[in-house]
């Protein structure tokens, strides 16, 4: 009779295996598109640089925005190597340049395309200004993208931050002064 007990026991064995390697997955899937998102999408309000780029590129096209008041059009970079520049920037952000407000408030937006000397678009570069989500670097979200909306970099880029840093006074901004 012992060979018609042991199919049963090795069914409930299979099944048990069954059910914990269906929780492992599941654990492991939701661990993993936790990572995929990234922490960013914890709180309500962040974002991150591909669902920006979705916003900026798609819903509401970047090249329809105001661009900052006297950088209509192409203009040269101060800096080396001297690309050629265009400086979009939403609503919010024009609000704050116009009237001097001094800071920018959460969902500014500020978008700077980088032109090689013989306008070919080769960078866009990105800040975004995302409430609670570094309030030592005013909060400042910074993306690199190339022309296609690869992310090349986001979040707290120190590179960015490092040179940006010498117009903390200013918000964090080269362009023109806001205050
Ligand atoms: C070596 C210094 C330096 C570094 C590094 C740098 N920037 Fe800038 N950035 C500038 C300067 C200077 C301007 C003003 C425009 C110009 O003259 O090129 C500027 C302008 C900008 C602007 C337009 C708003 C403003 O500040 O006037 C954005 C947006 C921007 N940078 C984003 C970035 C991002 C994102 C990174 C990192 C991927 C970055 N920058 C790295 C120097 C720098």
């Amino acid at each position: 009779m012992s060979t018609s007990k042991n199919p049963n026991i090795k069914y409930q064995t299979f099944i048990s295996l069954f059910t914990v390697s269906c929780l492992i997955s599941a654990l492991l899937l939701i661990f993993w598109s936790k990572r995929g998102t990234g922490e960013l999408l914890k709180k309500e309000g962040e974002t991150d640089a591909q669902t920006l780029w979705t916003y900026m590129t798609v819903d509401n096209p970047y090249q329809q925005y105001p661009t900052w008041p006297g950088k209509e059009g192409f203009y040269e970079s101060t800096m080396p190597p001297g690309n050629i520049l265009k400086l979009y920037v939403n609503d919010l952000a024009l609000d704050t340049i116009v009237n001097k407000r001094g800071v920018f408030p959460e969902g500014a937006l500020l978008i700077k395309e980088n032109y090689t000397d013989d306008r070919k678009l080769f960078l866009i570069t990105v800040m975004y200004k995302m409430k609670g989500f570094y309030p030592a670097g005013h909060d400042w979200y910074w993306i690199k993208y190339k022309p296609d909306g690869e992310v090349r970099l986001e979040g707290k880029v120190d590179a960015c931050i490092n040179c940006h840093v010498g117009v903390a006074g200013n918000d964090y901004v080269f362009t023109g002064s806001i205050k």
